[in-house]
């Protein structure tokens, strides 16, 4: 095609994506089925993770759900099929370790099938100022919330890739697009979580597998108590959000098959703004909306006796 022609194919496309965007804000997509599917998520044993696992227990899936908490991961398991789920299988499984991985996914492929909606949840935050965090655990943050969704691709995309029919879910953060003090360590593991979900779903469209979806969460504080102690400086305008609300959404993400899904609302209108603004502007406006001092009161999950 020449230059002329390609210009004007992509102009027209252009508005007519604008144009449908539009749309769809106001006549939202009809949720896809997912009765069927085999639904792995990491991190299941609490937060996110255990009510992601109790809303897709009423939608027909099988559940697997791995967690390095044992205790916490049989109780999801026991509250699911108290929810509707039928076919419900609990893994230990530490998701820091790459070789763990590999040993339980092999596990899951033989006893349970392929899995077709792979949502990479777990997470850990050290909750110091990076000069004082120890090695071990900027090494742990990365190789739990990006590190181990290389090693979930690389075993189960295979076989999505085979039948062209999947979806990646990366649970990451807004700390995943926008720097805060307090948080350089999970703050680079987020942004590398963001920066793989959108390259791997980029290479299954440029490889022509349509059928594999991909869907990134980037949500503000959620009271699961992974952030205890965190305060919003202005809540009308970045509110800490409700597990359970946080948790519908994201299911109804992937039902829609909606590529990036940012919460509250209002980080769509701050991640315009720090693409298009000077940086110092960019920083006046991070500081007002509390950037500096998010992270001063935290605390983190107390852990029980
Ligand atoms: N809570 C928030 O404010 C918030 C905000 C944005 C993003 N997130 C992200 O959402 C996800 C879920 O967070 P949450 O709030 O439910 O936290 P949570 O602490 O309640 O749950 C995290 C789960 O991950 C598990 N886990 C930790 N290390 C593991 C490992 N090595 N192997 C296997 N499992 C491991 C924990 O046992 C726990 O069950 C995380 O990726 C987190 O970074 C949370």
């Amino acid at each position: 095609m020449n230059f002329f022609l390609e210009t004007l194919k992509v102009l027209v496309l252009s508005i007519y994506f604008l144009l449908e965007s539009l749309v769809l804000l106001f006549v939202p997509v009809r949720k896809k089925s997912v009765a069927g599917e085999i639904v792995l998520i990491t991190g299941a044993g609490s937060g996110i993770g255990r009510l992601l696992a109790l809303k897709f227990a009423r939608l027909g899936v099988t559940l697997v759900l791995w967690d390095i908490n044992q205790e916490g991961n049989k109780e999801t398991s026991k509250l699911a099929r108290e929810n509707g789920a039928v076919r419900v299988h609990a893994y230990l499984c530490d998701c820091s370790k790459r070789q763990e991985i590999y040993r339980v996914a092999d596990q899951v492929k033989k006893e349970v099938g392929d899995v077709s909606i792979l949502i990479n949840n777990a997470g850990v935050v050290t909750g110091k100022k990076f000069i004082d965090s120890p090695d071990s655990l900027v090494e742990k943050t990365m190789e739990v919330n990006t590190m181990a969704h290389f090693w979930t691709c690389k075993a189960f995309l295979p076989a999505m890739m085979a039948s062209n029919h999947g979806h990646l879910v990366s649970i990451a953060s807004s700390a995943g697009l926008i720097g805060v003090n307090g948080l350089a360590d999970y703050c680079a593991s987020k942004f590398a979580a963001v920066g793989f979900a959108e390259a791997v779903g980029l290479e299954m469209l440029a490889l022509g597998k349509t059928g594999i979806k991909t869907t990134i969460v980037c949500p503000y504080f959620i009271n699961t108590g992974m952030f205890d102690g965190c305060k919003t400086k202005w809540p009308c305008l970045l509110p800490i959000l409700d597990s359970n609300y946080a948790a519908e959404k994201i299911v109804s993400a992937i039902q829609r098959e909606q590529v990036l899904l940012l919460m509250p609302r209002s980080l769509y209108f701050l991640c315009f703004l720090k693409s298009i603004l000077p940086v110092k502007m960019g920083i006046l406006l991070g500081d007002y909306a509390g950037a500096f001092h998010f992270m001063d009161h935290f605390r983190g999950r107390v852990k029980k006796d």
